[in-house]
């Protein structure tokens, strides 16, 4: 699931590609309809789902509900989707979500901002499973990234998606291979 640029999402089709990689990505959801993302998915033949917002919010979590059930994942990833699911929704998915800060600091949408508005020395990324609360859920991975005397937004953004790529990407793997032993 993503909303945007679709970079994070990239990274992972990209590892789907390759031979031994443990998943398969069944499609790409997207609330913006305009988003790069949606190309990207194109791009690599990954069928899409689109779901704008509309005026009634809980429309949009059943149509979002069931377009992911239709598809029957293993795993839901979160990967730069700006939209808070729905209790329904984390409770029936294993959902996990890829956030550019050091939770528990700074959750929320603009993680980046935040850390610099703060002011402190470091942030990073925690790849953790979704709950009901906004970016509360059970931490599996973390990666520190430095913040630099110069940095804005944008560079601090681009410093971090460079090891949050490869950070989502390795703890997809864990997951599905940890998934595979408790099944087998
Ligand atoms: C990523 O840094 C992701 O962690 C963040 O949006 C970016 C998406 O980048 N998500 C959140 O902030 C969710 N709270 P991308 O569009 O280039 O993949």
């Amino acid at each position: 699931m993503a909303s945007g640029n679709g970079s994070i999402a990239q990274a992972i089709i990209d590892a789907a590609l390759q031979q031994n990689f443990p998943a398969q990505i069944v499609a790409v959801v997207c609330d913006q309809p305009e988003a790069r993302v949606l190309v990207r998915a194109t791009t690599a033949k990954i069928p899409t789902f689109i779901t704008p917002l509309g005026a009634d919010r809980k429309h949009w979590d059943d149509e979002i509900f069931a377009t992911v059930e239709s598809l029957n994942p293993d795993l839901v990833v979160s990967a730069g989707f700006m939209r808070i699911l729905s209790p329904e929704f984390v409770s029936h998915f294993k959902v996990i979500n890829s956030h550019p800060a050091l939770l528990p600091l700074f959750p929320g949408a603009h993680a980046v901002a935040d850390a610099l508005a703060a002011g402190v020395s470091r942030t990073g990324i925690t790849v953790h499973w979704v709950d009901k609360g906004v970016d509360t859920g059970e931490v599996i991975a973390q990666q520190p990234v430095e913040i630099l005397p110069n940095d804005d937004v944008a560079s601090l953004h681009e410093r971090i998606k460079i090891i949050e790529r490869a950070l989502i990407v390795s703890t997809i793997e864990k997951i599905v291979l940890s998934m595979r032993k408790t099944d087998a």
